[in-house]
């Protein structure tokens, strides 16, 4: 557990992404603070981390050395921003996908903190360039954009404005590792990072062998979940290729021609506002939850389902890593 005097991670904004961050620095020890422009935001988020915390230890899946009391007594809240600040050594802005909303509280942020404290943003899309511009503590500043939910899904990109002291990356990977995530570095910000372009590539796929009626919306999930994510929870891209053939160079030669020719021929990109595509889509996911049992809550209870999955896949992981 880390002592008080060592300094807080301030969260900005309680929602969705800012408490499961909360969590992941309380497992790893640190004294976290909670903030949010609604004060029953705060209320409720610590409300909620103490009932997930509970379930966890139920479960067997809290993570960190410290047990459910231990880690939520190092969390706490304020509704005020300049309270909040008080002894932050690393802020963690968690607030809606807006540029306007981001730049207000960056700005804001920028005058009240010291001058070591980093500054983090949560942002999925938004590059460092467009947020970070002309701050006074831009040097302290980076993207730490989070996977859904980042309490099973480990991995964070970090994100430098060209302004961003290389020691500040280095500062956020080190902490980032300490509290069980897996970092990436990107030397250079690029539209969508680097999850997001490699995610839009598969959905744009997706949706094109559907919309050409090649396979259902159904099998293409399939090909998903028992196909390519198989292996890919536990290699990359590249290392996949390299073992389905005789090493990397040996792969290229055999399909290099044929992934540039399907590549080539593939068509522009996808419409994502086809109002026939996004009924087709729509028809396939209501079948599916027609299918289960229990149908009180859709999104709510798959993602439960969802959670319990990534936790279990979590700890083969960890268990794999060992042998
Ligand atoms: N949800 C995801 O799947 C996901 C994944 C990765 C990254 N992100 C990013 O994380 C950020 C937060 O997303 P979320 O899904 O948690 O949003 P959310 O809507 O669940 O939560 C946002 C919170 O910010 C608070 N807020 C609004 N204005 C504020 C202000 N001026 N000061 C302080 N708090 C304020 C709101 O009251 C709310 O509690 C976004 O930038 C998003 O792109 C989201």
């Amino acid at each position: 557990m880390t002592d008080p005097k060592e300094g807080y991670i301030v969260i900005i904004g309680s929602g969705l992404i800012g408490r499961s961050w909360a969590m992941v620095f309380a497992s790893g020890g640190f004294q976290v603070r909670l903030y949010d422009i609604i004060k029953e935001q705060v209320t409720a988020a610590l409300e909620d981390i103490r009932k997930q915390m509970d379930e966890l230890t139920k479960s067997g899946m809290l993570r960190g050395s410290l047990n459910a009391d231990q880690q939520i007594s190092l969390l706490s809240g304020s509704s005020d921003l300049k309270t909040a600040l008080e002894g932050a050594i690393f802020i963690q802005e968690c607030v809606p996908e807006n540029l306007e909303l981001k730049l207000k509280i960056f700005s804001d942020l920028d005058a009240h903190v010291n001058n070591t404290a980093i500054i983090s943003s949560s942002t999925s899309c938004l590059s460092p360039s467009k947020i970070f511009n002309g701050l006074r503590h831009v040097k302290n500043c980076i993207v730490a954009h989070p996977v859904n939910p980042p309490y099973y899904v480990p991995l964070v990109e970090l994100v430098p404005h060209p302004q961003t002291d290389p020691i500040t990356v280095e500062k956020t990977y080190h902490l980032m590792k300490k509290i069980g995530q897996s970092p990436v570095k990107l030397m250079k910000e690029t539209d969508g990072f680097v999850l997001n372009r490699l995610q839009y590539a598969v959905i744009s796929e997706a949706w094109r062998l559907v919309q050409d009626e090649v396979i259902t919306p159904r099998d293409v999930d399939i090909v998903m979940s028992e196909g390519l994510g198989m292996r890919y929870a536990f290699l990359g891209p590249l290392e996949t290729a390299h073992l389905n053939a005789e090493g990397f160079k040996s792969y290229c030669e055999r399909y290099g021609e044929s992934i540039q020719r399907v590549l080539k021929n593939s068509g522009p990109v996808s419409n994502f506002s086809s109002d026939a595509m996004i009924q087709t889509i729509f028809v396939y996911l209501q079948a599916l939850w027609d299918e289960q049992p229990d149908k009180s809550d859709q999104l709510t209870e798959r993602r439960e389902w969802r959670d319990a999955c990534l936790s279990h896949l979590a700890k083969l992981k960890k268990e794999m890593k060992k042998e």
